[in-house]
């Protein structure tokens, strides 16, 4: 049965938010039972980064105390200038020694080596834009980058191993094919781009979007690839609060 912590509140529904001033909230299920690796895209300024922080602070509180988080930030975005003194924050061109770290931690758990079964997630800002930077130096060391990735994302799930990624548009060239779709949540915020709703939306939601405006912090949830939401980001109420939360789970 699912416990009322494996509900993650991803933002509070569009229509009842403008409609009726009204929170509902929609939620996801980050049991091991449900893919929650998360995808989240939307053109500069969308909010992305701003949905990221307040997403990655209740993962950490829904994940306990044993929760261990690695944050890779390939932009070194303001959002999360308050981070960088923790131990496991990874900037720029070190974002690539998180992942060796966790994709270490998923195989020494999928070999047995490793019996422990505590929530280890790997949040990785700008994504797109690091491996576009990779590719650009060392197309190899790119492709075994996003090969990782790929099994994160394929076996994870079981395994307690989790990535949160955000980039703006998540083009062929960095998601090999199909890894879009093991994104059990993908959230797109701000204006509806088309080329962006194209690569990660089913066609028969497609139709349903219509010609629906979105401002940054408003978007889109596909959860599973079968259940669809117009959301509202919150505003964060107490930063400070946030932050601590956050500079807590990487420094434990
Ligand atoms: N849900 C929201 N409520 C209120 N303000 C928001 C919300 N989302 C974003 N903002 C504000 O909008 C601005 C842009 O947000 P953010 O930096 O998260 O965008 P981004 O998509 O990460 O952009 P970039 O791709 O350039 O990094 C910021 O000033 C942020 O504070
Ligand atoms: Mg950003």
């Amino acid at each position: 049965m699912m416990t009322c912590s494996d509900n993650l509140l991803i933002g509070y529904d569009y229509d009842a938010w403008y409609g009726y001033a009204d929170k509902i909230p929609i939620t996801t299920d980050i049991s091991t039972k449900t893919n929650s690796q998360t995808l989240i895209c939307g053109m500069s300024g969308s909010g992305k980064s701003y949905l990221m922080n307040q997403y990655f602070a209740r993962l950490c509180m829904q994940g306990g105390k044993d929760a261990k988080v690695y944050f890779a930030d390939f932009k070194q975005d303001d959002t999360f200038a308050y981070l960088r003194k923790c131990p496991r924050y990874y900037a720029y061109d070190k974002s690539i020694e998180a992942l060796d770290i966790v994709y270490e931690i998923l195989h020494n758990r999928q070999s047995g080596e490793d019996t422990s079964h505590n929530p280890v997630m790997l949040i990785w800002d700008e994504y797109m834009a690091n491996i576009l930077a990779l590719q650009g130096i060392d197309k190899k060391k790119a492709d075994g980058i996003m090969r990782k990735v790929s099994e994160i994302l394929m076996l994870g799930r079981s395994l307690a191993v989790r990535l949160v990624i955000s980039c703006q548009r998540p083009d062929a060239a960095a998601f090999p094919t199909g890894s879009r779709l093991n994104y059990g949540v993908i959230i797109i915020v701000g204006a509806p781009i088309r080329s962006i709703y194209e690569m990660l939306i089913p066609k028969e939601y497609m139709d349903k979007i219509g010609n629906r405006q979105f401002k940054t912090g408003e978007g889109i949830a596909l959860l599973q690839g079968a259940e669809m939401h117009y959301i509202k980001v919150p505003v964060i109420r107490n930063e400070t609060k946030m932050q601590k939360i956050c500079i807590d789970a990487l420094t434990r």
